[in-house]
């Protein structure tokens, strides 16, 4: 990497104060040809979030190792390896009139789907979203599906008599809950713990759908859960509708998560068979913490998080955390390099107030003198900045969204190859689909191509050509409401 070795000028902002502290950060920085000023915490930085292919082939390896010791028995490994109860997937045969419900983060949507078999399909859907207000993910259980219910009340009213029941049969749903459960049954599940910043008191541990259930009597709302999905397994069931090539779906949103088809007999702690011979596997990979490429700022983080030591992968790669690392990586260049001239802005110390999306937008900022990122550095921090501030500011976005997006690849592969390892050219040997969904993924065109990039890498040209990412949106509305037709009590 280049470096000039010019001393830098700070602009016209709140001017270091002692000639000797001026002296020291001049010594301490240079700046680039690109414009942007180097500081020991910019290069330290970019050499630990570094993800050459090593790095990426150990990720790759030790998640496939994970997810086999996760397979032997509950507890093997950091990825749970949750069985889904999900046997078999969407044939297009599916009929009648479903609900989905999902819960996953800081909205809850309500669908209704009309399913017209295997001619018509999907005839018509409508949904509605709501939001959760913030102090609700922090209160007790029924107050949150309380909430619930009453949202998906409010929508089944509208219903308005367009479709009829044949009598004693209920209104079922598919409830999509995206958050590690343990699975009892199809339509049972007790969650483990919360993740994704919920602390909501009184779920950990018991079922949820029953929480549901309750909630629903409260409301005097007659409807019954026949799937409880995560979001994974709703999104690899809406997309198999239409691909018969789906293998895997991904989550890159707020939390990031991937499920995948496994056979049967290659999961010691699943007891007997199912009839098709798979199943579909929850991985929770955001729990994978293995030979990941951390920082002081990471740690920094999870230890100051609701749950400290946990979902270290999530808190590297998805939306939730990637603009807080950012921020953090800000707060230490002002105080110590004096990014803004000296000046350290209050609101830079405030958890979370840098949001992924206000990352992906500094990003996106193609103007000369980057005015959109001094702008938002404006908005945010309240704090003006020198274009050489806004190009700094800028790479250590581009580092951290590097370092995300190529994990995210390397993790898919780690799937992928064990599938592969298990079934000799059924994965890598003919077209696969991997089907992705999430806002991080949606949105953030460097995220997407560093996250191919890294796949391409890892698995050569060739190879790498049969597998395909597919951006399948907002498909885990109908793939819970699918799941939910296809394990109806009725059918
Ligand atoms: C979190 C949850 C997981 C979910 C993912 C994506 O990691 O634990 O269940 O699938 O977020 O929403």
């Amino acid at each position: 990497m280049a470096v000039a070795a010019t001393s830098p000028s700070l602009g016209p902002f709140s001017p270091v104060r002692s000639p000797t502290k001026r002296r020291i950060l001049q010594s301490r920085m240079a700046v680039r040809s690109t414009g942007t000023i180097v500081t020991p915490i910019l290069i330290d930085l970019q050499k630990s979030c570094a993800t050459p292919l090593p790095v990426l082939r150990h990720v790759a390896d030790a998640m496939t190792d994970d997810m086999r010791a996760g397979l032997v028995c509950d507890g093997g490994s950091d990825l749970k390896m949750i069985l889904s109860y999900v046997n078999s997937l969407p044939t297009g045969n599916e009929n009648g009139l479903v609900y989905a419900l999902d819960l996953g983060g800081t909205n809850f949507r309500v669908i209704r789907v009309q399913l017209g078999g295997k001619d018509e399909r999907v005839v018509d859907t409508e949904f509605d979203q709501v939001a959760i207000p913030q102090e609700l993910m922090y209160r007790t259980s029924e107050e949150l599906f309380d909430f619930i219910a009453s949202g998906l009340a409010k929508f089944a009213e509208k219903e308005s008599g367009k479709f009829s029941l044949s009598p004693g049969r209920k209104r079922e749903i598919g409830f999509t809950f995206s958050f590690p459960v343990k699975q009892t049954s199809i339509d049972s599940g007790i969650l483990i713990k919360w993740t994704k910043g919920f602390a909501v008191s009184g779920t950990p541990g018991n079922c949820v759908v029953a929480c549901l259930n309750e909630a629903m009597e409260r409301q005097g709302l007659d409807m019954r859960v026949s799937a409880l999905v995560n979001d994974t397994v709703a999104t690899l069931a809406g997309a198999r509708y239409w691909d018969d090539d789906v293998m895997v779906a991904v989550i890159l949103g707020t939390g990031t998560n991937a499920c995948y088809v496994e056979r049967t007999d290659v999961i010691p702690k699943m007891h007997g068979h199912t009839s098709s011979g798979n199943t579909i596997i929850n991985t929770e990979w955001g729990a994978f913490s293995n030979g990941l490429p951390l920082t002081e700022f990471d740690r920094d983080m999870d230890a100051a998080s609701i749950n400290p030591g946990e979902q270290i992968f999530e808190k590297t790669i998805s939306g939730m955390y990637l603009g807080e690392i950012v921020r953090r990586v800000l707060l230490k260049m002002a105080e110590v390099d004096a990014l803004f001239g000296g000046f350290v802005p209050e609101k830079l110390s405030t958890p979370f107030a840098l949001m992924t999306p206000d990352v992906c937008s500094m990003q996106q900022d193609i103007t000369s003198d980057l005015g959109v990122v001094g702008s938002i550095l404006n908005n945010i921090f309240e704090v003006k900045s020198s274009i050489r501030a806004r190009k700094t500011v800028v790479e250590v976005c581009d580092t951290i969204v590097k370092r995300g997006g190529r994990l995210a690849g390397a993790g898919i592969v780690g799937i992928l190859q064990k599938m592969e390892q298990d079934s000799e050219g059924l994965i890598f040997g003919k077209r696969t689909v991997v089907a992705m969904d999430g806002g991080l993924y949606e949105h953030y065109p460097q995220y997407r191509k560093y996250l191919q990039d890294a796949v391409t890498e890892l698995l050569g040209s060739d190879i790498s050509k049969n597998v395909i990412i597919d951006h399948s949106k907002d498909g885990s509305g109908i793939g819970a409401a699918l799941l939910a037709a296809s394990n109806s009590k009725y059918a």
